[in-house]
């Protein structure tokens, strides 16, 4: 994490913290609904299909706000962007806290939901663009640290608010999440923009201000004259059809690739499910199955702090095999935790720390990072968002199907799954068997990895632009 210059690294780290504020709404509303569940379940009267509605409301608005807004980034910039989206987390907070009929609550996380796909992209961008390029991984990486502790914040709010003789319980749960978006507004409106969108609408001078400093001084030079260049040749080409056009296919195929893996090998099925996962696996009361999450919750931050520490070291290219690796064994341990008897839950326990301890270190902070890295400055923001949206629409995918595969094996089977049941009422072993599933989607990513996970380690956005220009294979980066 070394810059030579030390008054730089300050403020480059106050910078990065402040706009990675936007990862810890992020996981914060994703990871808040579960606690709530239960109470607004109460409380409303829902069903189980208004609460599966409530739920993907959430995601459906993560999807819509990643795909309206790329390009408004790139026209307004990321700064603008970034803080429209901390006012919908801010409103969004106190609108479902508040909400008064179940209509209300559905449209207001709708609501919220936009504002997490927006940001999930623009935080990033944002981090991406203004840091120095040698310290780049390091600083992107916090923002997946932040969506951690969001995480793990919302399951101990949620602990903390829970109370079964208040059927409002959830009130206060939800409405905890205006504080950080009011520390992003607030922070993000004294930041600058980035030096990148700055020289990107012609305002030179104002970006080599902010570009001298962060960057290392000895950088600026090359990186000015870069900026110039790849602008100049960019000059008409933003947008839809350029994005499209075969120089950026890979790029493109990376975006999209890498969020294809993030979420096939199952993350959120974890996060999400992971209170029913111990259920399922014998564990028994809520409130076992609860400390099991913060268990799980700790663990995902503790390694995402390792992450930082690594990616700007080992690579991009290394952390993503090393940690895929893990993840596909631990996969194949969780799977086989649910099939054997007895000693299967414990077993069950360490593969699934040991699967987020490999998630943390790589898929999780690589994705992020990778889809604001390949695209070219005019094309970043629709570019990044196309990797957002990517991740939310997976991710719906794979959360909506996870519980159908494992019914599904279940009947094949010949297990009768009683109608209007839940996970820890299929049979272990069939729940188990969707975790090879992802074992075996873990396998085919460490073969798509070899071809397609540019190493982006040390080389500057301009670099890597210049890379696909001449026609170069991913893997063919390098320093
Ligand atoms: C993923 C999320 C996931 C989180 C877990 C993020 O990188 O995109 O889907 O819930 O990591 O830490």
């Amino acid at each position: 994490m070394s810059v030579k210059n030390e008054y730089n690294k300050r403020v480059v780290i106050v910078i990065a913290s402040i706009a990675a504020t936007g990862g810890l709404l992020f996981g914060f509303d994703t990871g808040v609904i579960s606690g709530a569940i239960p109470f607004l379940q109460d409380f409303f009267e829902l069903t189980d299909s208004q609460i599966e509605n409530l739920t993907a409301l959430g995601l459906i608005g993560a999807v819509v706000g990643a795909l309206v807004t790329g390009r408004i980034t790139d026209y307004l910039g990321r700064k603008k962007v970034i803080l429209a989206s901390a006012f919908i987390f801010a409103t969004g907070a106190i609108w479902t806290g508040l909400a008064p009929t179940v209509t209300q609550l559905m449209i207001s996380r709708f609501y919220l939901g936009l504002a997490i796909g927006v940001s999930s992209f623009a935080v990033p961008l944002y981090i991406s663009e203004i840091s120095p390029t040698k310290i780049r991984g390091t600083l992107v990486s916090m923002f997946q640290l932040l969506i951690t502790v969001g995480i793990l914040v919302a399951y101990l709010s949620d602990n903390a608010f829970a109370d079964n003789s208040n059927l409002e319980s959830w009130r206060p749960m939800l409405l905890v999440g205006v504080i950080p978006a009011v520390v992003l507004f607030v922070g993000m409106f004294f930041l600058p923009e980035t030096p990148r969108w700055l020289m990107s609408k012609g305002h030179e001078e104002e970006g080599e201000k902010v570009l001298r400093r962060v960057e290392d001084p000895s950088l600026i030079d090359n990186s000015m004259v870069a900026m110039r260049r790849d602008l100049a040749i960019d000059a008409n080409q933003a947008g839809f059809r350029e994005i499209f056009k075969p120089w950026l296919r890979n790029a493109l195929i990376i975006a999209m690739g890498i969020m294809f893996f993030q979420q096939f090998v199952g993350i959120n099925t974890v996060i999400y499910y992971s209170p029913k996962i111990f259920l399922a696996a014998g564990f028994e009361g809520a409130e076992a199955a609860i400390a099991a999450s913060v268990i799980v919750g700790a663990v995902n931050v503790f390694f995402t702090i390792v992450s930082l520490f690594v990616i700007d070291k080992l690579g991009r290219r290394k952390l993503y095999f090393i940690g895929l690796s893990g993840i596909a064994i631990a996969l194949v341990g969780m799977g086989l935790g649910f099939m054997l008897p007895g000693a299967g839950k414990w077993f069950l326990v360490v593969s699934m720390l040991v699967y987020i301890a490999f998630f943390a270190i790589s898929l999780g902070p690589l994705g992020w990072l990778i889809i604001t890295e390949v695209f070219p400055t005019r094309v970043r923001g629709l570019g990044s968002s196309i990797g957002s949206l990517s991740n939310w629409g997976f991710n719906t995918l794979v959360v909506w199907t996870f519980y159908k595969m494992a019914s599904a094996i279940g009947s094949a089977k010949d297990v009768v799954v009683p109608e209007g049941s839940d996970l820890s009422d299929i049979c272990p072993g069939c729940v188990g068997s969707v975790f090879w599933i992802f074992a075996f989607v873990a396998l085919v990513g460490l073969v798509w990895g070899y071809f397609y996970i540019p190493e982006t380690k040390g080389v500057s956005l301009e670099q890597i632009e210049e890379h696909w220009r001449q026609g170069k294979k991913p893997r063919h980066l390098k320093k």
